[in-house]
């Protein structure tokens, strides 16, 4: 299946949906991935703290899609975001997926207690200069963070991946993106499996429309303008959850959806302004 790309405020191509691979370690890990890839899905998200980039590697390798037409995305923890350790661990996830190059690099949490995001930041911007990164942003980075990258280095970001799905909409994060450029990704597009997947508003929406909840709840990403990153291990998912370029929701159907968000509703009360990850 073929799914249609964008261009990032660097130039970088994207897809406009991509696959998130928390959790899928090891062999099964091999196999998931791969079958994604086999599926279509072109944009893998791995971290450093999922421990799976030699598992995303070795699926990229094992597939029969040439290196230049994948993306692959990695995140630098917060405990190596002082700048000599941000150049390393760099180097390391590289290491560790047996690649030359992340097509994208994301600093994967401001925490702004520390005080060492710009400083991380610094190293992205070199490790682009040097190639070993394509395309660099942030994940959870507040509007007063990424002003701070601005003001103090000049770059701002190319996406920022944050918390999203119906029941937290981040409206004017998302605003304040669209504003400066700054693409949208959204983590958890499905609410990590919650209750929004049984949830009766998009029940209606996706009976209409002839599609499952999640493929609604992944258009609705799609149409806000975010390249969202749904997670599955079953290929049957895997094919369900890229099957949304078939179907358009309504501006009605797209504001029943929006209006579902809720001021709690973050999964784990994860606030980047506080909540720090190491
Ligand atoms: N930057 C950050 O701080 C951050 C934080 C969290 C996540 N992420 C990234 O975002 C990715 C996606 O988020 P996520 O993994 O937390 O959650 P998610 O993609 O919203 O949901 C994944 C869960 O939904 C199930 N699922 C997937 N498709 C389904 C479908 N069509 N019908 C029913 N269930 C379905 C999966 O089960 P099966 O596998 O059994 O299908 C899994 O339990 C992660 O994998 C990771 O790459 C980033």
């Amino acid at each position: 299946m073929h799914i249609p790309e964008i261009t990032l405020n660097d130039g970088l191509t994207v897809p406009e949906i991509g696959f998130g691979t928390y959790k899928l370690n090891g062999n099964s890990g091999v196999n998931a991935i791969t079958s994604a890839i086999q599926t279509g899905y072109r944009l893998i998200d791995t971290a450093y703290n999922y421990e799976n980039e030699g598992t995303v590697g070795e699926a990229v390798r094992r597939s029969a899609i040439p290196r230049e037409q994948l993306r692959i995305t990695s995140k630098l923890p917060g405990r190596y975001q002082p700048y000599d350790k941000a150049v390393s661990t760099i180097q390391e996830s590289l290491y560790r997926a047996n690649l030359d190059y992340y097509d994208i690099y994301l600093i994967h949490w401001p925490n702004p207690k520390q005080d060492l995001y710009v400083e991380a930041w610094q190293a992205l911007i070199d490790a682009k200069k040097w190639g070993l990164i394509r395309s660099i942003g942030v994940c959870n980075f507040l509007p007063e963070h990424l002003e701070r990258l601005e003001k103090e280095t000049g770059v701002l970001p190319s996406m920022n991946q944050i918390e999203l799905h119906p029941y937290f909409n981040q409206e004017d994060q998302r605003k304040w993106h669209e504003k400066h450029n700054v693409k949208t990704e959204s983590w958890s597009p499905l609410g990590r499996a919650s209750t929004v997947l049984e949830n009766e508003t998009i029940g209606k929406i996706a009976e209409k429309h002839q599609k499952t909840i999640s493929q609604v709840i992944l258009r609705w990403h799609h149409q806000l303008g975010s390249i969202s990153i749904p997670k599955s291990a079953s290929p049957a998912r895997q094919l369900e959850n890229i099957s949304i370029f078939d179907f358009t929701l309504s501006d009605s159907e797209m504001t029943t959806i929006s209006q579902l968000t809720r001021a709690d509703g973050r999964l784990k009360d994860q606030d980047p302004a506080v909540y720090e990850e190491f």
